[in-house]
């Protein structure tokens, strides 16, 4: 069988990436740009900026990831894109960059689902076995996605209000950091005791949905409430009970769907996946439940990047997924539309 080879472009927030994946597996390039200092003194991300600086970035960031890979076009087996969830403006700065090259150089354009390439880093990393269960938590995104087979995802649970990353980055500015609050959150709380006590949202018996705002608030009310008094909490001591909450609702959840779907695999997949207390959390819940392998992709490709991207273009390519010169950013595509029936 031929060597695929697929090149994968990613601008659906903050990050402008390229790179270039064999055979769905082997990493040959992996360019990010990031555009986090740009958007820190705006305490978020702005999207009118982040097309411009992807307009400025995209051409270079495709040409490194192609020399680092050390490939021509002509080698190509096709061109992935992020088609969406995201930004759209952002979104079309690398649909339109994919949409060209694919014309200039007559290959095949893959459209990709954001959230379908969060959960494809994982095999950069280790085989994935079917059935799976992935635990997708990112800025945008709490999903629980049941796998049977390669390329056809089934959401069994998702979050009714906030995403886990966006709770944190709220969280986060009541605690006076820098954006995005993720990070910083996760280091304070290794810092401090999980003292105060906050809600956890179970929701309904048997439900793998989520909820995060309520404990979002509860973390708010606590400030200010302890403001008024004229009280000081100390915020490694605030910081340490959010990310307790975080952890315990999602790791949880996450072995319970795991057991009632019988699943060989669980993986962790999005930004959130770089916390060090959810990491530990599931390491230590899933090697309590025997016969399931774990999969907790290394950071870099927790947080955005286009080898994911790649590596689940490759599959669709091999699906026959294939886009038009027509095709459009969608901000709002729904995962399963890609599935095969
Ligand atoms: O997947 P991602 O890079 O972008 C989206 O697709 O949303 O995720 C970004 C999110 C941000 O909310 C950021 O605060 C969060 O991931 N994040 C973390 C950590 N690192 C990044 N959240 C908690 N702990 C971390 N260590
Ligand atoms: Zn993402």
């Amino acid at each position: 069988m031929n060597d695929i080879y697929i090149l994968g472009i990613e601008s659906s927030c903050d990050e402008t990436a390229a790179s270039v994946v064999k055979n769905g597996s082997e990493m040959m390039s992996n360019i990010v740009a990031s555009q986090i200092e740009t958007h820190k003194r705006f305490g978020g991300v702005v999207p009118e900026i982040a097309s411009r600086q992807h307009v400025e970035q995209i051409t270079t960031v495709i040409e490194e990831a192609m020399n680092q890979a050390n490939i021509t076009f002509s080698q190509l087996s096709g061109i992935a894109v992020t088609q969406g969830p995201g930004l759209v403006g952002a979104l079309l700065i690398g649909v339109e960059a994919a949409k060209s090259l694919a014309f200039a150089h007559s290959l095949p354009l893959i459209p990709v689902h954001h959230i379908a390439g969060h959960i494809y880093a994982n095999r950069l990393v280790d085989e994935m076995k079917f059935p799976l269960l992935a635990l997708v938590v990112s800025g945008g995104h709490t999903e629980l996605i049941y796998m049977k087979e390669h390329g056809h995802f089934e959401v069994i649970g998702e979050t009714r209000d906030d995403a886990a990353g966006e709770a944190y980055d709220k969280v986060a500015r009541v605690l006076n950091l820098p954006y995005p609050g993720g990070p910083h959150i996760d280091r304070l709380a290794h810092e401090g005791q999980a003292t105060i006590d906050l809600p956890r949202a179970w929701l309904e018996e048997g439900s793998y949905d989520f909820s995060f705002s309520g404990l979002k608030s509860a973390v708010i009310n606590t400030v200010h409430n302890a403001e008024q008094r004229g009280e000081t909490i100390k915020p490694e001591d605030l910081a340490a009970s959010f990310q307790a909450s975080v952890v315990e609702v999602l790791v949880e959840k996450t072995s319970r769907a795991a057991k009632e779907y019988n699943v060989k695999q669980v993986i962790l997949a999005g930004g959130v996946a770089a916390n060090k207390g959810l990491r530990e959390g599931l390491k230590e819940k899933v090697s309590e439940l025997k016969g399931i392998d774990l999969i907790i992709p290394p950071l870099k490709l927790c947080t955005d990047n286009a080898a994911m991207i790649a590596a689940c273009g490759t599959i669709f390519y091999e699906n026959g997924i294939r886009a038009n010169l027509g095709l459009n950013a969608n901000p709002g595509l729904d995962l399963t539309s890609f599935n095969r029936e």
